[in-house]
């Protein structure tokens, strides 16, 4: 009989030790306070559960290193965990925090779409959550305590009223390829929607093949070979950030073009390698979006945690450039 116990408590013991350990991978997590919020039991310091969408473009590494290096000045313990682009594993990192118990859930979402179930389960652990750069198309907005990031729609009518300035006074129609982001992600959706609401004032501008290149360097350069390969006539590329465009860059050199004069580009995001094409005059105009949200987060994460109300939506602060002003930029640009 005790050896019969003494099984089943062996048994037991390997069980919980191996859910726990799962958990632990999954969420990333690090450091020896895990579970220490609130529900956690332990001592005064915040602890935060972060989901990055993963590691597809420049931007997202800046977008990282400014998170974490945030966290640790702000005294914040950061259990972050890489989605490595797929929803569900967005999903399954929020359910291991709620299981730890963090103070606070922050995280990017890859797509729009398909979020309340997840995010409810958090509002009834009584776990704040605050999105970072991407929203949700949630329409309880109940569901989350803020959303800091960029105005997307705003950088697409950027990137439009560009091209309409451009092309000013000039007749013919002018040829647009665009690289889209990742399908359903709310930078692609916005970005595109911004772009044409503005260019549609205009017929001669023309959008004759758009497709996804998944904010990826190698996505953006394949599809732009077929572009290339499929139309003739190609006067303008819209790509939705750098390194699509980069990517493109690539394909137009190797089908012996010029990029930024055979084929005029405009790009989002205004990383360094994006920004030093555009000095070079292969991109011809990039709109920012900051991955430097760290800080902020951090910020409203104290707020949220201590109580205090904190405006539903925060806005980043963004630019645009020409040639000239990525020259004069590009010597302090950090990322
Ligand atoms: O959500 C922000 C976008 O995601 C950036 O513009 C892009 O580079 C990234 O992958």
């Amino acid at each position: 009989m005790r050896y019969l116990e003494d099984v089943v408590l062996k048994k037991w013991s390997a069980a919980v030790l191996a859910g726990a350990l799962a958990v632990g991978a999954l969420a990333g997590c690090g450091g020896d306070d895990a579970g220490s919020g609130d529900g956690g039991g332990g001592g005064g310091k915040i602890t935060m559960g972060f989901s990055q969408v993963g590691a597809e473009s420049g931007w997202r590494t800046a977008n990282t290193k400014s998170i974490q290096e945030s966290a640790a000045t702000a005294g914040i313990d950061l259990k972050f965990s890489d989605a490595q682009g797929k929803q569900e594993n967005q999903i399954k990192a929020i359910r291991s925090f709620i299981a730890q118990r963090v103070d606070v859930i922050a995280f990017s979402p890859v797509v729009e779409s398909g979020w309340d179930t997840v995010l409810k389960e958090a509002k009834d652990a009584n776990i704040p959550v605050i999105l970072t750069d991407r929203s949700v198309d949630s329409q309880d907005k109940s569901l989350y305590k803020t959303f800091i990031g960029s105005d997307f729609v705003l950088e697409g009518k950027k990137a439009g009223e560009w091209l309409v300035k451009e092309y000013e006074g000039k007749t013919g129609d002018v040829n647009i390829v665009e690289l889209q982001g990742s399908p359903g992600a709310a930078p692609a959706n916005d970005r595109k929607a911004g772009f044409a609401e503005v260019i549609k004032a205009d017929p001669k501008f023309k959008v004759i093949a758009s497709q996804t290149g998944q904010f990826t360097r190698t996505d953006g350069k394949e599809v732009m070979e077929a572009f290339l390969k499929a139309h003739p006539k190609i006067d303008v590329l819209y790509a939705h950030n750098d390194d699509m465009g980069l990517g493109a860059i690539e394909a137009i050199e190797a089908a012996g073009k010029k990029p930024g004069t055979d084929i005029k580009i405009i790009t989002v995001d205004a990383v360094k390698d994006g920004m030093t094409a555009l000095a070079a005059g292969k991109i011809n105009y990039i709109v920012e979006c900051s991955p430097l949200l760290g800080p902020q987060l951090m910020d409203l994460a104290k707020k949220v945690k201590a109580g205090d109300t904190v405006e539903q939506r925060v806005l980043t602060e963004e630019t645009t450039f020409t040639q000239e002003q990525a020259k004069a930029a590009l010597p302090d640009r950090k990322y």
